[in-house]
């Protein structure tokens, strides 16, 4: 089921996949790793067996070590991540065009790679990839709200979208996706362990990502809100599973704005326990 093998010819016999095995199901038998066939339904399917093995003798899944990236001491260093941290801004201006397909494939495939609890790897991502897809969600959410705001007026604790709505229709200003040309909503199943948790990390490494590619990015609350209270069925015009968490929604694109230094922050509140 789990196609868990190992190359003897270059297996080392170090017990590295036997001790980083989180679910604890691979066992030696005379220096031989292997898992029996009833602990199998236990693998979590995080591939750390193939990952930590220093010769590549383990394959899982299917999945040939070969074709793994290489872990060589490559990784981006601590100033370089410090700046993409606190460089990272929301960006509410963009270039008209569309991200090239290539740059929007390696977004996604990279992001994908955002952990998940119990390593359920079911979150799912709805992408607008076209801007003139986008303008049309965008004019059709926005004469709903047009509707709503002079016949029957906001519902409670809403009624701040009267004046983004005024905007709108006097200035054109689109507030709800900041006039980009791309959007996105991560959702995962309702009967995962952590569905909105994996969904927001997944987002969050698709923002950092995104941010390093040069794409820019804002996280977008009012989008989200207005889909799950005002306009829920935009879920099934987006095409979100009716089973899915709704985890939450980011607008993206080129940036026509370039931020020339970072903020600055008064300290992260700590609270050390001794
Ligand atoms: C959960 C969340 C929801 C947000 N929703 C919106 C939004 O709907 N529209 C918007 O323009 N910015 C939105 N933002 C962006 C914040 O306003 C922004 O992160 C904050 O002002 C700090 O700016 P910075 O991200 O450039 O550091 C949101 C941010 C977060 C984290």
């Amino acid at each position: 089921m789990i196609d868990f093998k190992v190359c003897q010819a270059k297996c080392i016999k170090c017990g590295q996949c036997v001790s980083d095995c989180p679910a604890r199901i691979i066992a030696m038998e005379d220096g031989n790793p292997f898992i029996t066939e009833e602990k199998e339904a236990l693998c979590y399917k995080c591939q750390h067996c193939l990952s930590v093995c220093p010769t590549a003798s383990i394959s899982i899944l299917g999945y040939d070590p070969q074709n793994s990236l290489p872990l060589t001491g490559t990784l981006p260093d601590s100033v370089q991540m410090e700046l993409l941290i606190k460089g990272r801004r929301a960006v509410r201006h963009y270039m008209p065009e569309n991200l090239e397909p290539e740059i929007m494939k390696q977004l996604l495939d990279v992001a994908c790679y955002a952990p998940t609890g119990r390593n359920s790897r079911q979150v799912r991502f709805t992408v607008v990839d076209d801007r003139a897809t986008l303008t049309g969600i965008r004019d059709e959410m926005m004469a709903k709200l047009v509707k709503i705001s002079h016949e029957t007026g906001f519902p409670e604790g809403m009624e701040f979208f009267a004046t983004y709505v005024r905007q709108w229709e006097e200035e054109g200003i689109d507030f709800v996706f900041r006039g980009a040309p791309h959007f996105i909503i991560v959702s995962a199943p309702k009967n995962v362990v952590t569905p909105v948790e994996d969904c927001l990390i997944a987002l969050t490494t698709f923002e950092l990502y995104a941010q390093a590619l040069g794409v820019g990015t804002v996280w977008d609350g009012l989008a989200k809100w207005l889909i799950s209270e005002l306009m829920p069925e935009f879920k099934a015009r987006l095409g979100i599973p009716e089973d899915h968490v709704f985890g939450y929604a980011m607008a993206f694109g080129k940036p026509a704005v370039h931020y020339s230094r970072t903020t600055q922050h008064e300290p992260a509140g700590v609270h050390f326990v001794r």
